[in-house]
């Protein structure tokens, strides 16, 4: 199964796709993460990416139809696989559908989670991860069982994105409403949208997106 979780910053994409990456056995693709390694190595594409990123912008639709296109040849991708973070743009869209044409895949659904804005900001300002497994937690929604001790590796290298600050959250907020929000009509004229409530909690939400998928 091939899926795209569409939504605003913080709406749940990245929390939900490891969820399911477990029971489904789909792969996480997230652009957003690629981007980010790319800066950490100092990659010419990462140096491009790094400021536009702290500014809350949307890097150009050719870097990441590049990446996204090497990375779904990859073999772990022909189990399925979950777009979180890409396409953002209705360019993005086509580019997407003509390429999954060419390489013989089709999407199944995509979950469009809808939340309100204010606590979209809550829920940025307050996320870390582990900076050893991945695994994502918040301040208030969702503690580490022990305080400072990762749940699922038992480390305690803990990390806060550069982007999670509150003014630029506004900015990606405002890049989601104007460039990336047009793309659930792109869908809906191919009849993939399956809206889900994201303002519920972690646990309903993946109960209505189980629902949805089966
Ligand atoms: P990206 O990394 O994709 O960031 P984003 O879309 O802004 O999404 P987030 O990762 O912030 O949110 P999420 O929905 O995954 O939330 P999460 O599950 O972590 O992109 C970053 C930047 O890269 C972009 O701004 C852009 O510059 C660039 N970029 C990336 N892709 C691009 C593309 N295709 N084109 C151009 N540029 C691109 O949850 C957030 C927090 O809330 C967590 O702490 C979590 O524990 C908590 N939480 C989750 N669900 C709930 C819930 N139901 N209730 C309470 N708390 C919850």
């Amino acid at each position: 199964m091939n899926i795209i979780f569409l939504g605003p910053p913080g709406a749940g994409k990245g929390t939900q796709a490891k969820i399911l990456e477990d029971t489904y056995g789909m792969v996480q693709l997230s652009t957003g993460d690629m981007l980010r390694a790319e800066v950490a190595a100092g990659s010419d594409l990462g140096r491009k990416a790094k400021a536009v990123m702290e500014a809350g912008g949307l890097v150009s639709d050719d870097m990441v139809i590049g990446i996204i296109s090497g990375r779904i040849d990859q073999d772990d991708c022909k189990d399925g696989f979950m777009l979180d973070g890409f396409p953002r743009t209705v360019p993005q869209a086509e580019a997407l559908d003509e390429m999954l044409d060419k390489k013989g895949f089709r999407l199944d659904h995509v979950v469009e989670l809808r939340v309100d804005d204010e606590p979209l900001v809550r829920r940025i300002t307050g996320r870390f991860t582990c900076g050893d497994c991945g695994e994502g937690y918040h301040d208030e929604f969702k503690k580490p069982a022990k305080d400072g001790v990762c749940d699922r590796c038992g480390g305690g290298n803990f990390k806060r994105r550069a982007d999670d600050n509150e003014e630029t959250v506004r900015s990606r907020l405002a890049a989601y409403h104007a460039q990336t929000a047009p793309i659930v009509g792109h869908y809906g004229k191919q009849d993939l949208v399956r809206v889900v409530d994201g303002n519920l909690p972690i646990d309903r939400v993946t109960t209505q997106l189980k629902e949805i998928l089966g």
